[in-house]
């Protein structure tokens, strides 16, 4: 049995239903349960909704029960405040780790974010110490490490309207990003829930090759065949929102600072070929076409 803790996001969605296409036994945290708006595409798909949330350590724990492999992409980003980071993405994420141990699951995949990210943050404290506690768990992990995924980062919330041919530029958008797809993040996922044997691994994982902001800008400027007007945010605006006292805008902040710096991620075409994955790159992702 896989337990899949993310299930109605991005990548979770995709993980399990890779999953079940797997011919799998695929059982899913969902906050709300079978009411939650996303879970009936879930249950279509076979997959069995267990109601829960990652601060309820009973639900938790018995999620865990009879499960050999849990795949964990939760995160209380982007839209809860308060102490979510704390809650949900460091304790809620780290109470999942020890009830894995306690139930005897076998191995541990967990979506962590790129190494290059170095920016502090509540998220890049929850990011590392639920690393860190895998480390030294007797559970196997296999600890996911992606660049800014480009449904995201290539997406009109964070200002890229490729409708609208507009892009907002973080820095001097010059610094290469690797930017991968969520759904190739989903299949690394898969792959390293589904491998036989053991297995312990931390993986690099970014698109074919670093583009820049601006490389960017080109690649969907010759596929849409016009110029696109940008807006520019400038390092020092996101130095003074970095210096917030709400956990959440600073860890925006943190965010685009570290995607203003760039994220090259090394190895990263020898990383896919080893789990398998086939990665979609920036212009196959502007074309609308996945490998
Ligand atoms: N965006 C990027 O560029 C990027 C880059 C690298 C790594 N990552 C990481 O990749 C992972 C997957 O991202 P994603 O885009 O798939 O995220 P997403 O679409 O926002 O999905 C988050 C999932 O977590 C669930 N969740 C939130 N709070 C919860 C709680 N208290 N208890 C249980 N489940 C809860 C959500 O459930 P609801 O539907 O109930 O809200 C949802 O299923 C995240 O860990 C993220 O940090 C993202």
């Amino acid at each position: 049995m896989h337990l899949v803790v993310g299930a109605t996001g991005l990548v979770g969605r995709a993980v399990a239903q890779q999953l079940r296409k797997r011919a799998c036994d695929v059982r899913a945290l969902v906050r709300g349960g079978a009411a939650h708006p996303g879970a009936r595409s879930l249950s279509q798909a076979g997959v069995s909704i267990v109601a829960g949330d990652l601060r309820d350590p009973l639900a938790v724990a018995g999620a865990c029960r009879g499960v050999d492999t849990i795949v964990c992409t939760a995160t209380s980003m982007p839209a809860a405040g308060g102490d979510a980071l704390q809650r949900v993405d460091q304790d809620g994420v780290l109470g999942l780790i020890g009830a894995a141990e306690r139930a005897g699951v076998r191995r541990f995949v967990y979506t962590s974010f790129s190494s290059n990210i170095r920016v502090d943050s509540p998220l890049t404290l929850a990011k590392r110490s639920c690393e860190a506690r895998l480390a030294e768990s007797s559970v196997q992990s296999v600890i996911l490490q992606p660049s800014f995924f480009m449904e995201i980062w290539l997406g009109p919330h964070l200002g890229f309207d490729a409708a609208r041919a507009q892009a907002r530029i973080y820095g001097d958008g010059k610094a290469g990003v690797s930017y991968v797809s969520a759904l190739d993040v989903a299949a690394f996922a898969v792959s390293a829930a589904t491998a036989p044997g053991e297995l312990q691994d931390v993986l690099q994982i970014g698109g074919p090759e670093p583009v820049s902001q601006l490389g960017v800008v080109a690649v969907f400027e010759r596929t849409a065949g016009r110029s696109f007007s940008l807006e520019h945010v400038p390092i020092q605006a996101l130095e003074v929102q970095h210096q917030s006292a709400d956990p959440l805008q600073k860890t925006f902040a943190a965010l685009m600072m570290a995607y203003a710096l760039g994220d090259p991620v090394a190895k990263a075409r020898q990383t896919a070929d080893r789990y398998g994955v086939q990665l979609t790159t920036v212009e196959n992702y502007a074309a609308g076409l996945r490998p």
